[in-house]
């Protein structure tokens, strides 16, 4: 089956030309002005974007939480994210304590199975580091799991001593793995959470006034120096403050390979939103909370430098009827996390491109080249060239649509960015060669996306 793509804008992290794609099954194989050999089928995209496929590194779907979990599962979370043009995702396996990390990503090949319907692969998130989960991730690595995430928060439940956390380091920088951390001090926010609830602050935003700026900024700076004990990279997840983004670029200058993310709802959200009335502030309980309109000019002025890497969603979403409702009257009982996977491409355009505070090449590689090169997709995915996944977004960037949970396709019943008009929209999408997003409406199918093995960093010279 050959598809061509033709007469669009193509848009890579280090071009914008006109011309055309040209796929055969699931890879695109010729890219030319003008294309002589015949096509089965032709997508007009004159007038449009073509993107590479939208890469999220950061999803937390059907995700345990207590008692409840997370509200997307892997068919409805990735319907979404396809219909936002992201076609590859990232997904986080936990291991509980006692597990093995074959256990845990077990566990979540299951959820995936049968149910997603773009590509995916898994970080695992290492809770419990014996002798013996040490091994384990140099066999994951070699497996095609090369990344790990550590919580610097959460005591007790997540969180990870320095030891700890330099060790895993460690192993990475032996056996070519990529460590990712939350990098949040959870002891200081744990003290700071039990004396706002003695005093009798139980309201919502108070979730973000026990979670000061400084508590991340602290723990980047501890992370960073930990990594170059280690003389391991290391990427930040959900990067929220001035400081924090200052202090990764600081890190870049001085040669490390430290890497930084951030998420659409600190570009485009402010604190504000915790003065919501009642118990409505409860809809932006995420951590780190959101920040302040200076700490989203750094980002952006970050983002646009190079200083940050990548832009994913931390797509997280906890309904408010019955999951978020559990932190009536006790803020720190509020489910962390807000749903985004659908909408970070539209977002990133409108709030980024559009205003000038992105080039479109910058567009594209922090949606999707950066994350694929950092996570061992690239070039499979991640761009447009002969050889990679034919995964293409036709995105029209004139046009128009309104945000709103009554029409969204994630499974949950409210939205962060409600009302919120964005110019900027997937129009069409290719997940390897198929059509999976057409006008906006879903026309893919639940268990097509599959598992992708994922490569190694080059094994370090450990002299
Ligand atoms: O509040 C958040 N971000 N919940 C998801 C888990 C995490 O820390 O990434
Ligand atoms: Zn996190
Ligand atoms: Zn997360």
């Amino acid at each position: 089956m050959r598809t061509l793509v033709a007469n669009g804008t193509i848009v890579t992290a280090d071009q914008v030309i006109r011309t055309n794609v040209l796929i055969e099954d699931d890879r695109i194989v010729e890219i030319a002005p003008s294309i002589a050999s015949p096509a089965d089928h032709t997508i007009d995209a004159s007038g449009k974007l073509v993107l590479p496929g939208g890469v999220d590194v950061h999803t937390h779907l059907d995700m345990p939480l207590g008692k409840i979990r997370t509200s997307d599962d892997f068919e409805s979370g990735t319907i979404a994210a396809a219909c936002g043009g992201t076609t590859t995702i990232i997904d986080f396996a936990t291991q509980s304590k006692g597990q093995t990390l074959r256990q845990a990503l077990d566990a979540w090949m299951k959820k995936a199975d049968g149910k997603a319907a773009i590509d995916y692969g898994f970080h695992l998130v290492v809770t419990d580091l014996s002798d013996q989960v040490e091994a384990e991730m140099d066999k994951l690595v070699s497996e095609g799991v090369p990344s790990f995430k550590l919580f610097m928060a959460y005591p007790g439940r997540l969180m990870l001593d320095d030891g700890a956390i330099f060790r895993a380091l460690v192993r990475t920088r032996e056996n070519g793995g990529q460590v990712s951390i939350h990098a949040e001090n959870g002891h200081v926010i744990d003290v700071l959470v039990k004396r706002a609830l003695a005093a009798g602050h139980t309201a919502p935003k108070f979730h973000a006034l026990t979670r000061p700026a400084g508590t991340e900024a602290e723990a980047v700076r501890r992370a960073i120096a930990l990594a170059e004990l280690a003389g391991a990279p290391v990427y930040l997840v959900h990067l929220s403050t001035a400081e924090a983004a200052e202090e990764v670029g600081a890190a870049k200058k001085r040669g490390l390979p430290v890497f930084g993310e951030t998420c659409p709802q600190y570009l485009l959200l402010s604190e504000e939103r915790y003065q919501e009335p009642g118990f409505a502030a409860a809809a932006y309980v995420m951590s780190p909370p959101l920040r302040t309109v200076a700490d989203q000019d750094r980002l952006w002025r970050a983002l646009a430098a190079g200083e940050l890497d990548v832009v994913a969603t931390d797509h997280c979403p906890f309904m408010m009827k019955g999951q978020k409702e559990i932190g009536l009257g006790d803020f720190s009982k509020i489910p962390n996390g807000a749903p985004g996977v659908e909408f970070r491409m539209s977002l990133l355009y409108d709030g980024g491109v559009r205003p000038g505070r992105l080039t479109l090449t910058r567009f594209v590689d922090v949606t999707s080249t950066a994350p694929a090169r950092v996570f061992g997709l690239y070039p499979r995915k991640g761009t447009i060239a002969p050889g990679s996944d034919a995964d293409l977004v036709i995105f029209d960037s004139d046009r128009a649509a309104r945000i709103s949970a009554a029409t969204h396709h994630m499974r949950v019943d409210y939205n962060p960015y409600e009302g919120r008009e964005v110019t900027g929209v997937a129009e069409t999408v290719l997940s390897r060669g198929r059509t999976i997003v057409e006008q906006g409406r879903f026309v893919g199918r639940a268990g097509a996306g599959a598992f992708l093995r994922r490569a190694a960093r080059e094994r370090q010279d450990l002299g």
